[in-house]
């Protein structure tokens, strides 16, 4: 949410890097977090100066272009996912002091912005705008007032915050530095030579350098072109962490693709592949990325409850159907924002294990904490190394799925269901629930999913072709069963997000019990078929189910294992995927459903990257 970019280098840098230009690159990769509007503060000649525009970035830079800004070598960016105040001019970041000199950029919610602005407006103080961050701008810029010290006005006013933020700041008296706070909301500084930048996360100065700085909770920044220095918010000297980004830039380009979407649904075998990499130690045992409790703490689990949002709770369920079956610890998924209003039963032999692609969602976040503080042992899977969550956790996992910059997710999400299933394997191992012949026949098998994507992706144009048909539609309906289930409601939120179409997700077993009223003549109902194959398949109750749904006049389109003839019969297409073990199916049944949602979406000539009212990384409750 809200993309925040701050950058300063030498004044002779400027010629090689202007500060605006340094800008708008990062501003162009962040605009990911936010995009309905955007802003920039360049400070030079001893003054500042700005340009703010609503709507998408390309709106900002033909303002640019015809109100050039002077040369600088320092400045603040900002790319808006609005919260308080509408996506306005006004409510565009920077927002100002009194002097109209200091200039400030927030991502984040400040909790307790009707106090301040009701106190701030008795003593005098005038609002040009309905946002939060202009209290902190008010505020900071009284405290500059009184020291002189950019670097203590911005912690005298932390310290009156509520809630998250991260925020930045310049001020023409003193052109020699950005200032950056941050609680509950991410930030990272870049370091360069003879110049330091600023992001909400690696992307907004990865052109620039890989070398980064961590920042913990509660800590303030100050850089100048040649120095980085922290403190805490009690004024106390701090010292960042140190770490090295290795993305590559080209991973966050389109590379030739028309939309980031598109090319992160093809970079699916590589991000499944990538997951699923390096393993296993010298002796072939499961390794997590980071341990700070010991084997026998995890072993000695009896619970496990899953936390998460969207996409990443679809990805939740899936990994309890595995983990359950292959550990036999009881797992609970629930979506983050509800957990800690319920009193959940934790002790210390539960394992939370939180999924988020960002390492940033508050609600996650959040609950990961209230998790920890009632004793629970907590795990990470996450795509983003360094991010907040993973930071606070007892044991990562990371995806390595590279940056997903298109805001719905694709990739993470089967990087995600990838990485539960090594997690309920690594369980499994420790408690010696599976024998090593077995956890080696389930990953040899999942080592062969990515070459079964692939070729669910080289058939992309019978689904396109059947989504471009279909872009009147106005609501589609998705069923599945067992780890269909998931799969169903992931292809339904994929096209209410990117096309705009009322779409539900249903246990197909729940159907009769209400649902089933909704279908009409002419109804689209998706089928997430499971395979025949086996004992305990579920394959025959699912054909009833679709045969339910048919006598009521729905045209079926199935998702079905390849060599499934009998499908054909009920539906009115089919899409095959490759065969794989019944708990892996998500990794392949999901692909078919990405590809229709976003050529759909696509025929309906929206953006896809960045569909409206949504932001990526989710950070306010
Ligand atoms: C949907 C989507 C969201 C996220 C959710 C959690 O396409 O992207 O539902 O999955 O906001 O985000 P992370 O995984 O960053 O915690």
């Amino acid at each position: 949410m809200c993309g925040i970019v701050g950058y300063i280098g030498l004044p002779e840098k400027s010629a090689e890097h202007h500060a605006l230009d340094v800008l708008m690159e990062g501003l162009r990769r962040l605009e990911y977090r936010g995009y309905d509007s955007a802003g920039v503060a360049t400070v030079a000649g001893g003054a500042v100066e700005s340009r703010k525009k609503s709507g998408k970035l390309a709106n900002l830079v033909a303002e640019i272009e015809q109100q050039p800004l002077t040369p600088a070598s320092l400045g603040i960016g900002h790319t808006r996912w609005a919260t308080h105040g509408g996506p306005t001019d006004l409510n565009a970041h920077p927002h100002f002091g009194d002097d109209n000199k200091l200039a400030v950029i927030h991502n984040g919610i400040i909790e307790n912005f009707a106090q301040l602005r009701q106190r701030l407006s008795a003593a005098g103080h005038v609002f040009d705008s309905q946002t939060d961050t202009e209290v902190a701008a008010k505020l900071i810029g009284e405290a500059f007032q009184a020291t002189g010290d950019l670097t203590e006005a911005m912690r005298q006013a932390v310290n009156e915050l509520e809630g998250a933020f991260t925020l930045l700041a310049v001020h023409p008296d003193q052109p020699d530095r950005v200032v950056a706070a941050r609680r509950n909301s991410p930030l990272v500084v870049g370091l360069g030579e003879g110049e330091n930048f600023l992001g909400s996360d690696v992307s907004g100065f990865i052109d620039f350098t890989r070398e980064a700085v961590e920042l913990e909770q509660d800590q303030i920044v100050t850089i100048t072109a040649g120095d980085v220095s922290i403190i805490n918010f009690d004024g106390s000297a701090a010292a960042g962490k140190r770490f090295y980004i290795d993305w590559d830039a080209t991973a966050a380009e389109k590379s030739g693709y028309d939309s980031f979407m598109e090319k992160e649904i093809n970079e699916q075998p590589k991000a499944v592949e990538d997951t699923l990499l390096g393993r296993t130690d010298a002796a072939g045992r499961l390794t997590l990325d980071e341990l700070r409790i010991s084997p026998e703490q995890l072993k000695d689990t009896t619970k496990i409850i899953v936390l998460a949002c969207g996409t990443a709770a679809y990805a939740g369920t899936v990994a309890k159907y595995a983990i359950e079956h292959w550990t036999r610890i009881p797992v609970e998924v629930e979506l983050a924002h509800e957990f800690r209003y319920r009193d959940p039963i934790i002790d210390e032999t539960t394992l939370v294990v939180s999924i988020s692609q960002s390492g940033e969602t508050m609600d996650t976040l959040m609950a990961v904490r209230y998790a920890k503080e009632q004793g629970a042992r907590t795990l990470s899977i996450c795509n983003t190394n360094g991010s907040t969550i993973p930071r606070e956790s007892d044991a990562v996992l990371y995806l390595h799925a590279g940056p997903e910059i298109a805001v719905a997710s694709t990739k993470a999400f089967l990087a995600m269901i990838a990485a539960s299933y090594l997690l309920g394997l690594y369980l499994a191992q420790l408690r010696g629930q599976l024998f090593s012949g077995q956890i080696s026949d389930i990953l040899a098998d999942l080592h062969k999913i990515p070459a079964k994507i692939q070729k669910i992706l080289d058939s992309a144009d019978e689904i396109k072709a059947l989504a471009q048909a279909m872009a009147q539609t106005p609501s589609v309906l998705f069923l599945g069963r067992h780890v269909g289930f998931p799969v169903a409601m992931e292809g339904a939120l994929k096209l209410k997000e990117l096309a705009y179409i009322h779409a539900e997700g249903f246990a197909a077993g729940e159907l009769k019990h209400g649902p089933i009223a909704l279908i009409e003549e002419g109804q689209p109902v998706f089928v997430v078929v499971p395979s025949p194959r086996g004992r305990d398949s579920l394959h025959g109750k699912v054909v009833s189910n679709i045969q339910e749904v048919r006598a009521r006049g729905a045209k079926t389109i199935t998702v079905a294992e390849e060599g499934d003839d009998a499908v054909r019969e009920f539906s009115e297409n089919v899409f095959f995927v490759p065969e794989t073990q019944p708990l892996l199916m998500p990794l392949l049944t999901t692909v078919p459903l990405q590809i229709f949602a976003c050529a759909l979406a696509s025929e309906k000539g929206y953006d896809v990257d960045q569909p409206r009212n949504l932001a990526k990384s989710v950070t306010v409750e």
